[in-house]
C-alpha cells in the first residue's frame, strides 16, 4: 500500500487477486489518515467496491466539505461506513432482526442497509432523511482506517460528481488531484463496481441501487426483495435521491445498445462507429474481447472489457475504461449492454444512467 500527501503519489497497482494474501498494511499512513478524519480533515481510501472520500460521520462540517469538493448535490446522501456490527448502534436505531440477518449474511461485503438514522449522525449526511445508509466493507486498509478512527465514516465514492468511480488511486488523483489531505492506495479494487443499496425502512425490502452483491444472493436470506423498478428524475425531489440519470459517465455520450441476437448487435455498433467517425468524430468502445476484433482494425479507441461471460472482470475494468476512453478525448463511447442478472444487473445499472437513460434497441 503506498499512500499520498499533497498530490506527490507513486503508484504501485498490484494484481488485484494478489492483494488479499499479499497486501501488507501501511500503519503509520493508516494512523495519519485516522488522526486526519478525526480532526475533521478529507481522506480517500480503498475499499473492494471503489475508493471513497472518507470523513468523520460525527463531524457535520467535515462532511460538509465532501459535497463541495466532489460537487455533489446536498440532496444525495452518504453511506456511513463502519468496522464491526456492534457500531451499527451508533449510526442506526430500530434496527430490524432482518438487518443483523444480513449483516451476518454479507458484511463485510459490498451491501448497504438504510436503516433509521440514530440522531448521532448529523442530518447532512442523510440530506435530512430519517434514515442512514450503512455498510461494513471487505478491505484490510478500510476496516484499518475505521479502527484506528474510531468513528463511523461517511464516505461517498471517490470521483467528481455523475463521474465514473474510481477503482484505482490514480483515479482519485485524476479526479481531486492534490485537494484531498490524503489517499491511502490499496491497489485496485477487486469488484470495480460499487455496493447494493437495499432500503430496509419500507414495509417491503428494496433494492434502490443494483450493486456488488447479486439479486440472486440477496433472495437467499431475503426472498420477499423487490427492486426498485423506476428512476427518479433528476429534477424531482425523493425520498431515495441519488438514483440520477446521467451518472457514472464518461464525458463523451455513452450509445448503449441492446438486443436478443448479439451479432446483429454487434453489426449496428460496427455502423454506426464508422458513421459516426465519417461524420468527423472520435470514437470509443467499451468492448468484450469477442467483440474487439471486429473494431480493432478500423482505428477505432477500443478498450476491451475482458471475457463476455466473466462479469466479474467487466465490473473491474468498467469505470478504468470509462476513464480511459475519456483521456483519449472520444467524442462517443458505444457499448452494449449486458444481460441482466448476476452481476450484470448492476453493470446493466451502471450504463443505462451513464447513457442517461436512452437504449438503441436492435431487433
Ligand atoms: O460501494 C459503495 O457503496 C461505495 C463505497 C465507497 O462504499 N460508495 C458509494 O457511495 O457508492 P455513493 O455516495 O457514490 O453512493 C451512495 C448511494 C447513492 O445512490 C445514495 O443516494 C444512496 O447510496 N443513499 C445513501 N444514503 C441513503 C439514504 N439514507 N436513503 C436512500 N439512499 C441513500
Ligand atoms: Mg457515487
Amino acid at each position: 500500500m503506498m499512500d499520498v500527501n499533497q498530490g506527490r503519489m507513486c503508484i504501485r497497482e498490484r494484481n488485484a487477486k494478489d492483494r488479499r494474501s499479499t497486501m501488507n498494511i501501511n500503519r503509520s499512513a493508516v494512523e495519519r489518515a485516522a488522526k486526519l478524519i478525526v480532526g475533521g480533515k478529507l481522506v480517500a481510501f480503498p475499499t473492494e467496491t471503489v475508493y471513497g472520500i472518507g470523513a468523520n460521520a460525527f463531524d457535520e462540517k467535515a462532511v460538509a466539505k465532501i459535497f463541495l469538493l466532489k460537487g455533489r448535490p446536498a440532496s444525495d446522501p452518504i453511506i456511513v461506513h463502519i468496522h464491526g456490527e456492534s457500531q451499527m448502534h451508533e449510526v442506526a436505531r430500530d434496527i430490524p432482526s432482518l438487518a443483523m440477518d444480513m449483516a451476518r449474511a454479507f458484511w463485510p461485503g459490498p451491501l448497504t442497509m438504510i436503516l433509521w438514522r440514530n440522531p448521532r449522525i448529523p442530518e447532512n449526511v442523510s440530506s435530512g432523511l430519517p434514515t442512514v445508509a450503512v455498510r461494513l466493507p471487505n478491505h484490510p486498509v478500510a476496516i484499518a482506517l475505521l479502527v484506528a478512527a474510531g468513528v463511523p465514516i461517511a464516505a461517498p465514492s471517490a470521483n467528481l460528481f455523475s463521474r465514473p468511480s474510481s477503482t484505482v488511486g490514480r483515479h482519485v488523483i485524476e479526479d481531486f488531484g492534490s485537494t484531498l489531505d490524503l489517499v491511502l492506495d490499496g491497489g485496485e479494487a477487486t469488484l470495480g463496481i460499487e455496493s447494493t443499496v437495499v432500503d430496509l425502512t419500507g414495509t417491503v425490502p428494496t433494492v434502490l441501487r443494483p450493486g456488488g452483491l447479486t439479486m440472486e444472493s440477496l433472495r437467499e436470506i431475503v426472498p420477499n426483495v423487490r427492486v426498485r423498478s423506476s428512476y427518479v428524475s433528476e429534477q424531482r425531489a425523493s425520498s431515495s435521491p441519488g438514483m440520477l440519470l446521467k451518472h457514472y459517465s464518461p464525458r463523451a455520450k455513452l450509445l448503449l445498445f441492446s438486443g436478443d441476437h448479439e451479432e446483429r448487435v454487434l453489426e449496428e455498433m460496427v455502423a454506426k462507429a464508422m458513421e459516426l467517425r465519417a461524420e468527423g468524430a472520435r470514437v470509443g468502445v467499451l468492448a468484450t474481447s469477442d467483440q474487439s476484433i471486429e473494431f480493432s482494425d478500423r482505428a477505432f479507441s477500443v478498450f476491451d472489457l475482458g471475457d463476455k461471460e466473466d462479469t466479474n472482470s467487466i465490473a473491474r475494468s468498467l469505470y478504468d475504461g470509462m476513464r480511459r476512453l475519456d483521456s483519449e478525448q472520444v467524442n462517443y463511447v458505444l457499448v452494449s449492454a449486458p444481460r441482466q442478472h448476476g452481476l450484470g444487473l448492476a453493470l446493466w445499472d451502471r450504463l443505462y444512467r451513464a447513457a442517461e437513460g436512452h437504449i438503441i434497441f436492435i431487433d
